[in-house]
């Protein structure tokens, strides 16, 4: 039977204090901690869904709206938009979450293609999607599109 799971299944959320070890030297947020937090989160969330060892393969989108500052919650959610053969994409949004209000304010969204590895590290397929509802297959349609300008790029060596 082909293996398959729902985006709920694998969904992860993380949530860090920014503390004063994680800042650059103006004061906020260090973006390569960011960076190694986003990475985890949808490294979890291909394991989750594949069971197995995953490696990034690509990421796109590092584009950072808000900065982030000393004291204030970072939540990180990851999900997965799309299964291709040996490759997921896993959408990591993220925001500030500020404490005095509970307000979340979007810093980031990132989209990671994962790969899940066989005992060999060689890529292995990976189980089929469940899509629930229609936002789930909005974003299944749109990251076909990312796949292909991914695909266009890989050709192209970029
Ligand atoms: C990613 C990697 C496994 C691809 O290996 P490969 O021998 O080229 O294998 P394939 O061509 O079969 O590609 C495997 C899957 O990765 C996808 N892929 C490969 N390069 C990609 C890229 N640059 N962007 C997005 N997806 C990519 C392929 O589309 C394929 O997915 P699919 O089966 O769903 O179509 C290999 O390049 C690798 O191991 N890279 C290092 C990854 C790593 O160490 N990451 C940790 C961060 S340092």
């Amino acid at each position: 039977m082909t293996e398959e799971r729902k985006v709920a299944d694998s969904l992860v959320e993380t949530v860090h204090m920014v503390r004063p070890n994680h800042l650059n030297a103006a004061g906020r947020l260090f973006g390569g901690i960011l960076m190694q937090w986003l990475d985890e989160v949808a490294g979890m969330v291909a394991k989750r869904h594949t069971r197995s060892n995953v490696i990034t393969a690509s990421v796109d989108n590092l584009r950072f709206i808000h900065g982030a500052y000393k004291g204030e919650m970072v939540v990180i959610v990851g999900k997965v938009t799309f299964v291709g053969n040996t490759s997921l994409e896993v959408r990591v949004d993220t925001y500030s979450e500020h404490t005095d209000t509970g307000m979340r304010y979007p810093i980031n969204r990132a989209y990671f293609t994962m790969v899940a590895l066989d005992e060999n590290d060689r890529p292995k397929p990976v189980p089929r999607l469940i899509l629930e509802t229609e936002e789930e297959k909005a974003e299944w349609e749109a990251a076909k599109k990312r796949r292909e300008m991914r695909m266009q790029r890989r050709k192209e060596g970029f």
